[in-house]
């Protein structure tokens, strides 16, 4: 039995889901019952019906399914597959920024940590973020922790004042206007989609700015046969699989996560033959990050 097969027959037996984001090497993807962006892989978890969901993306990803569906077991086969830019704000960051601003809102992505989402008061992804900042009736919002995605909902959402955070992700943020220029020269004629964790002088560049799945389905739908994807090496790998009747190229060869591509199939076995790594969460942290991310799912 390969090891795909073990995978499926332990799957089976422990009655688990995969779900996997874009971002994971193309093999983990690949045994995945699910591969999405952030959003739809909160959706798929809370919704799940198995006894087991095991995660193959990042901390706050496992964390944010645990907490959105309580009573499953939710395994992420890596402990140490983190976001750095997750890490970048603490809760005690966010009580500073309301007392400072007592009128504002916190709107959290959902690249953050379970502490941080438990003082927030609602949560978005990059797909939501817009509808979420919109549904809310305070003019002033403070957003962390990506200050480039900030920087890019209040361009969106003029009537509102947006208080950036200072984190980014280190794998959008290395992306520089020079990067986006040699490409352009090199290929005038191609689409360029990109991210919005990408700096404003990039995002301004681009054809198109959308979340992972976003990015993905306008490459699909689009007439253009050479495409050039702005966010990490995952999205390029997840779309030469799904079609051969167009060119995807990288924006740039520094655009891969370290801690996206820490899960291998090896580790997906390991997490379900020892049920490791099983995350728990404080009881009260719970309740309050369920608050602010079901708001969420529910806008
Ligand atoms: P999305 O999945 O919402 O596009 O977010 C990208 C990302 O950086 C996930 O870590
Ligand atoms: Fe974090 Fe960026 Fe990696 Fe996403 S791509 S997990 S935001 S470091």
């Amino acid at each position: 039995m390969d090891i795909k097969d073990k995978i499926r027959k332990l799957k089976k037996e422990r009655n688990a889901v995969i779900l996997s984001h874009y971002y994971q090497h193309i093999e983990v993807q690949e045994i995945a019952d699910f591969i999405g962006d952030s959003f739809e892989l909160a959706k798929k978890a809370k919704e799940a019906k198995e006894d087991v969901i095991v995660f193959c993306g990042v901390y706050f990803m496992a964390e944010g399914a645990k907490i959105l569906n309580p009573t499953k077991t939710v395994l992420l086969p890596v402990k140490e597959a983190g976001c750095p830019m997750a890490d970048m704000v603490t809760a005690e960051d966010v009580m500073e920024l309301r007392k400072k601003y007592p009128d504002a809102a916190v709107v959290t992505y959902v690249n953050s940590t379970a502490e941080v989402k438990a003082v927030s008061d609602i949560c978005c992804t990059s797909s939501s973020a817009v509808r979420i900042v919109n549904s809310i009736p305070n003019k002033r919002i403070i957003f962390v922790p990506d200050e480039n995605l900030g920087r890019y909902i209040a361009k969106q959402v003029p009537d509102k004042e947006i208080i950036p955070y200072s984190g980014y992700c280190q794998v959008h943020q290395r992306v520089t206007v020079q990067d986006v220029e040699a490409v352009r020269k090199a290929m005038p004629d191609a689409l360029l989609l990109v991210h919005p964790e990408c700096v404003p002088e990039v995002v301004e560049k681009a054809d198109f700015v959308g979340s992972t799945t976003q990015i993905i389905n306008k490459a699909l739908e689009s007439k253009n046969k050479d495409i050039i994807i702005g966010t990490e090496v995952g999205v390029v790998d997840f779309l030469k699989k799904k079609t051969s009747d167009k060119n995807f190229y990288l924006l740039s060869p520094k655009m891969i996560c370290a801690n996206m591509k820490k899960t291998s199939l090896k580790d997906v076995l390991n997490s379900l033959e020892n049920n490791v790594h099983e995350i728990e969460i404080e009881q009260e942290i719970m309740d309050k990050a369920f608050s602010s991310l079901d708001r969420m799912m529910n806008v």
